[in-house]
């Protein structure tokens, strides 16, 4: 089985070593795995909780994007799309507000956070803490659901965001799913070696805390930064302590462990910080002057930038789509034209709540499902131009009379005047062809009462 890898960066910044190592790296190494199928995104409604600067949220989805593909994230192998060409994320993001508990989000550190240091400051719990703030584990559920990503690489911050999406998923499930599991349950991943890096000053490299190395600006500026990384006092000759050095920890998170080694041992025999530190910008230098030069040259062009992004997104909607559809039909969200079948007449169990779910699809196109009553798909239907053909060769299913149905191997189709209409599923063996074909004629026989 494939695994399903998905996370998303939020847009309010331009990104730094530390999101580099931390999350960009580790996510396109895992992405070149071929049991992987990796969905990366651009976090940009993430990014409204915290900035109300349209300028820097544009800027910093373009540098953002610029930054994974001139990373080497190969958008042919994943699917690269920001977060707000998925009109299926607010949507579902609503149906899941529904069903998560006050309580589950009360708990959220980062609103915690926030509330804690308002009653610190003598003020109103709740000053200046917006719903998007309270809301936003509800919002990266919905991100991570709907693709049902079995795992999802992020920092230790959001390990909790992780485990609220489960639990909100796993409470959809129980109370829609009739027995079927709607949404994966998704495990969060920490690249243990290098999931934080520390900053210039040694806490979390964060922009909050303005202790960032730049990871795509001119190779000076890496300088400067690198410059300011504190260290102690000891002199050169002195030995210095690796483990309690953060600029021995930055090393190490891109040095090979021949070079680390021979670092540690250097500063044990006393190098001096300053040649440290040019040690230090050698290597990322090395790493990253070529990635640069792309990102340079990917920045210069937003418009191809864009066309690869809404490409992402059409890929990503081909799963969205369906799925959200799905999910609509599960709580109650369904077409009046939908018939529900026999839900009080019917005496067969297989035929009672069977129903059929009509929709669209991108390119406009209308289809539908037959869904038994636990939610099962029987059939799907081909596509129709329009919702009338569609409309027509449902009710003719509905009305009864002989079916005509050609099995094939691990599936079997539906005919109706010379034409194939609908497909089945594609089953494991053909008994269960054979009985789900059973079940199809019962769910389409005409009622008794
Ligand atoms: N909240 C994440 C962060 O700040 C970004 C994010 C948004 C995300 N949606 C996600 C990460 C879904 C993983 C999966 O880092």
């Amino acid at each position: 089985m494939t695994t399903r890898i998905l996370t998303g960066i939020t847009t309010t910044g331009t990104p730094h070593l530390g999101n580099y190592a931390g999350a960009i790296r580790p996510a396109i190494v895992a992405s070149r795995q071929s049991d992987f199928d990796s969905f990366y995104f651009l976090a940009d409604y993430h990014a409204l909780i915290k900035c109300d600067d349209p300028l820097r949220i544009q800027r910093s989805r373009l540098e953002i994007a610029a930054t994974w593909l001139a990373a080497g994230l190969d958008v042919d192998r994943v699917t690269f799309y920001r977060q707000s060409d998925i009109p299926e994320i607010p949507e579902l993001t609503w149906l899941l507000t529904c069903v998560a508990a006050k309580g589950l989000l009360n708990r959220a550190h980062a609103y915690k956070a926030s509330v804690d240091k308002n009653v610190e400051g003598g003020e109103d719990p709740d000053a200046g803490i917006t719903m998007g703030l309270y809301s936003y584990p509800v919002l990266m559920a919905a991100d991570i659901l709907m693709f049902n990503a079995h795992q999802v690489p992020v920092g230790r911050d959001q390990i909790q965001h992780v485990e609220m999406a489960r639990d909100i998923g796993q409470r959809f499930n129980h109370l829609f799913g009739n027995g079927k599991e709607f949404f994966v349950m998704p495990e969060a991943l920490i690249e243990e070696s290098v999931a934080t890096l520390p900053g210039l000053d040694g806490r979390k490299m964060s922009k909050s805390y303005d202790n960032t190395i730049p990871l795509f600006s001119a190779a000076k500026d890496m300088k400067g930064a690198i410059s300011r990384i504190v260290t102690d006092s000891r002199a050169p000759g002195e030995a210095k302590d690796p483990d309690t050095s953060h600029l021995f920890t930055l090393y190490q998170a891109f040095s090979t462990a021949e070079q680390c080694a021979e670092f540690r041992s250097d500063l044990l025999q006393g190098l001096g910080w300053g040649e440290a530190k040019n040690r230090l910008f050698t290597l990322l230098d090395a790493q990253l002057s070529e990635p640069r030069e792309k990102y340079l040259g990917l920045i210069e062009r937003p418009a191809d930038l864009e066309d690869i992004l809404l490409a992402g997104a059409q890929k990503a909607r081909r799963v969205a789509t369906p799925f959200l559809e799905e999910l609509r039909e599960a709580v109650g969200l369904r077409s009046f034209r939908t018939v529900v079948q026999n839900a009080d007449t019917g005496k067969k169990k297989a035929t009672k709540g069977a129903r059929f779910v009509s929709f669209r699809e991108d390119d406009g196109s209308f289809r539908f499902r037959l869904l038994a009553a636990d939610g099962e798909q029987l059939l799907l239907s081909r596509n129709f131009a329009d919702g009338k053909a569609a409309g027509v060769v449902s009710k003719q299913l509905q009305q009864g009379g002989e079916l005509d149905l050609r099995s094939e191997d691990d599936r079997f189709t539906l005919w109706l005047n010379g034409a194939c209409v609908a497909d089945s599923p594609v089953f494991a063996d053909a008994a269960t062809r054979d009985s789900a074909i059973e079940t199809l004629k019962l769910a389409l026989a005409p009622q008794q009462d």
